[in-house]
């Protein structure tokens, strides 16, 4: 009888051309390049061009990507004045769950999936606020455009060059719970909007996607150096997970957490990212693997990408409710990579499961007749 594994846990459930999460290692690559080369170079139409070649339906180069994202962000724009009342008081992630729901399948393609979740996470953002919302501007790249959104302001340089880092770096993870479910919903042919829609809602799960958020709040209720180990204690005597902590896969270091904590010391100084929010980050980071490696000493749990996903998105200036919409912002593109990859493979995904419940006496036969 085949064994059964909780969660999936060690399943090989395809062959991807995309990316390869090496646990063991801590070693993440994509398309053939590790993620420090890409972090280094990449902005998020460079990304597009290298997850989408040889799986998209047409070849196309980062500059005509840019341009056709630009397009897009208008096209997406277009669709506020009917998502926007509809999601008056919904949190920014719901308003873009329902914004993604707006999209048809027969129709959309995916520049303009790609370029709704900025686009409507700026208006959803500054609905929430009492504002109105700023156009996009196609001669924008994709993040310096939904900064522009968010704020109204021409974002500053070093602030749009962080954020195509942070959207690049969590572009692509293998098979994540969100890309999984992309998969699943793209191998019954149901469509790339109803895929990435429902990708989006398991992305929302504070286990996966939502944890950058509650790491801040996590810094906020520790305070100070101080605070860490009565704040700990705390923790698990309620047996709370530690946002930011642990993976499915990696065994070590999650490589992409020092790209994003390279990312908030080049934001040095730019809001929130004080000397002192970096040193605190550092110590909480220190004492939470020394408690982690003596509770748990055979199973390595260490700092994943959401914890310094987190300062660089603070430092940037975005409010924590947006984060787990900025993490969206760059995985779509994963996203949609996979769904592509999936629809060539075709087969419809449907694992077996054991059934363990009560069975009629005699079998169908009785029942029938009973
Ligand atoms: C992402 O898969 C991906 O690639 C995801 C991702 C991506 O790019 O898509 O990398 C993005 O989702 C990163 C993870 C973000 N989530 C968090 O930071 C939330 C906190 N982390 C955990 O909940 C946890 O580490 C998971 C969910 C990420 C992984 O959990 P697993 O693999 O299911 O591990 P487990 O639940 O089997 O835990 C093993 C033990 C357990 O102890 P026991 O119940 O056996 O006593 O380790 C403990 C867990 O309780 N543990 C933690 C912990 N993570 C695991 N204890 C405290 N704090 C934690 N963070």
């Amino acid at each position: 009888m085949n064994t059964i594994s909780p969660g999936l846990d060690g399943v090989v459930a395809a062959e991807t051309m995309l990316s390869q999460v090496d646990g063991q290692a801590g070693r993440l690559i994509v398309r053939g390049k590790d993620i420090e080369e890409i972090a280094a170079d990449y902005d998020f139409a460079h990304m597009a061009a290298l997850l989408w070649d040889g799986l998209a339906p047409k070849f196309t180069s980062p500059a005509v990507i840019r341009r056709d994202l630009g397009q897009a962000r208008l096209a997406a724009a277009a669709l506020l004045p009917k998502l926007l009342p509809a999601t008056l008081g919904l949190p920014p992630i719901e308003g873009l769950r329902a914004g993604l729901a707006l999209l048809s399948d027969a129709d959309c393609d995916h520049h303009l999936l790609c370029a709704a979740v900025p686009v409507f996470t700026g208006a959803l953002w500054r609905q929430t606020q009492g504002q109105a919302s700023i156009a996009p501007n196609p001669k924008y790249g994709q993040a310096e455009d939904f900064l522009a959104m968010l704020t109204g302001k021409v974002p500053a340089p070093a602030a749009a060059r962080a954020l195509d880092t942070s959207l690049v770096t969590v572009a692509d993870h293998g098979l994540n719970a969100s890309t999984f479910t992309a998969r699943v919903v793209a191998s019954t042919r149901a469509g790339m909007v109803s895929s990435v829609t429902a990708a989006l809602c398991a992305l929302k799960g504070p286990l996966h996607g939502g944890a950058p958020g509650p790491v801040l709040d996590m810094l906020d209720e520790i305070g100070d150096v101080d605070g860490v180990t009565p704040w700990l204690e705390k923790q698990f005597a309620a047996g709370n997970r530690l946002m930011g902590f642990g993976h499915r896969i990696y065994r070590t270091r999650d490589p992409r957490a020092d790209v994003l904590k390279g990312v908030v010391a080049k934001l040095r100084g730019h809001r929130g990212s004080g000397k002192n929010r970096i040193a605190l980050a550092e110590a909480v980071e220190t004492a939470i693997l020394a408690e982690l490696a003596v509770r748990y000493p055979t199973r390595p749990l260490d700092t994943n990408v959401e914890f310094y996903t987190a300062l660089a998105l603070e430092a940037i200036g975005l409010p924590r409710e947006l984060f787990t919409l900025a993490f969206a912002m760059g995985r779509v593109l994963g996203w949609t990579a996979h769904i592509f990859e999936q629809e060539q493979s075709g087969r419809m995904i449907r694992p077996a499961s054991r059934y363990i419940g009560p069975v009629p006496e005699g079998g169908m036969a009785a029942a029938v007749a009973g």
